[in-house]
């Protein structure tokens, strides 16, 4: 798929979220210990100049430590979305975020937005008063992505690679190169201001990109509930019972996430077949980091065949969502 990018579709949109990449420490030169979302976007871009032909323009959306992300900012990030990649002169998005939470709100963004032009997220693992700070580079690569004439959906750019939004987990607390797509790997790589793919940009999403997003207190809350050695059904349990006692912020659903290729501990297997019956969704997705879950035609609970738990609770709140909002 071309991105349609005619002689005055130039700008190239930067929106900053917060993270690590907008991170300082009054130590010196320190990578861990820092305060992450101080450093406003402008300065992270001080002396970056536009590739030829393109402009940059810069918002700042939030300023937050993305471990805290919220569905009031996650809307917010939504909207400002829409409305650049609405406008005919806006080429792409580069969007700045923490590295631990990236993979969600690219799923999110990946799921609800019609990102016909490229929306490139990027971070940083070490902060921007770092002696050796990777954000610059990190930017550095996400411009040369959003510049790039056949780019298009939603990609996360760290330490040279290209990620979609639908496979990439981080799967290290430290190294520069904290991101992995299991299987699927990278879609491709930024080597010296070009990029190489080795797979299809990112496809559009299936979910509804028409979605009307309500006020983020009217989300549904789904919750995430592990299985491992010991596990009891307590946690689903409590559930169950605010579910029944009409609590307002009851849990609509719930993600159960399973052991290898979908199995769950039998009590928690037990409170998941009771949730559901009390008309709590649920939804089997596996902790496993690689690979797809082979369905068996077994499962009493229905699974999410490719998507982590948290990415397969972002595709349950949505689902949810759609169906309140009809
Ligand atoms: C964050 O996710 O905001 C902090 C951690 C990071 O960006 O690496």
């Amino acid at each position: 798929m071309n991105n349609p990018i005619s002689d005055q579709s130039r700008r190239i949109v930067v929106l900053g979220t917060g993270g690590t990449i907008a991170g300082s420490s009054a130590k010196a030169g320190a990578n861990v210990g820092y305060t992450a979302g101080t450093v406003p976007v402008t300065a992270l871009l001080e002396g970056f100049s536009a590739p030829d032909g393109f402009e940059l323009h810069v918002e700042q959306v939030a300023q937050i430590d993305s471990k805290d992300m919220d569905f009031t900012t996650w809307r917010s990030l939504h909207e400002r979305c829409q409305y650049w990649l609405a406008q005919d002169d806006v080429a792409a998005l580069i969007i700045t975020h923490g590295t631990d939470t990236i993979e969600e709100t690219s799923f999110f963004l990946h799921s609800t937005l019609n990102a016909t032009k490229p929306v490139v997220m990027t971070c940083a693992m070490r902060p921007a008063t770092s002696t050796n700070p990777d954000g610059p580079q990190n930017l550095r690569d996400a411009i040369t992505v959003a510049s790039s004439p056949d780019a298009t959906g939603v990609v996360i750019v760290c330490a040279s690679e290209i990620h979609g939004a639908k496979e990439i987990s981080k799967t290290h607390p430290y190294r520069l190169n904290a991101f992995n797509s299991g299987d699927a790997g990278p879609i491709g790589y930024v080597e010296e201001g070009r990029v190489r793919l080795v797979r299809q940009w990112p496809q559009e999403a299936h979910v509804s990109t028409a979605i009307s997003l309500p006020a983020a207190d009217n989300w549904p809350r789904v919750d995430i509930v592990l299985s491992h050695a010991g596990t009891r059904g307590e946690i689903v349990n409590a559930l169950i019972r605010e579910h029944q006692e009409n609590h307002t912020d009851a849990a609509a659903g719930i993600i159960l996430g399973a052991t290898g290729n979908g199995s769950l501990h039998q009590s928690l297997e037990q409170a998941g077949l009771a949730a559901r019956d009390a008309g709590i969704e649920v939804l089997v997705a596996t902790r496993c980091i690689a690979g797809h879950i082979i369905p068996s035609l077994s499962e009493k609970l229905p699974i999410s065949v490719d998507l982590s738990p948290v990415k397969a609770r972002i595709a349950l709140l949505l689902k949810l969502i759609s169906k309140d909002h009809k």
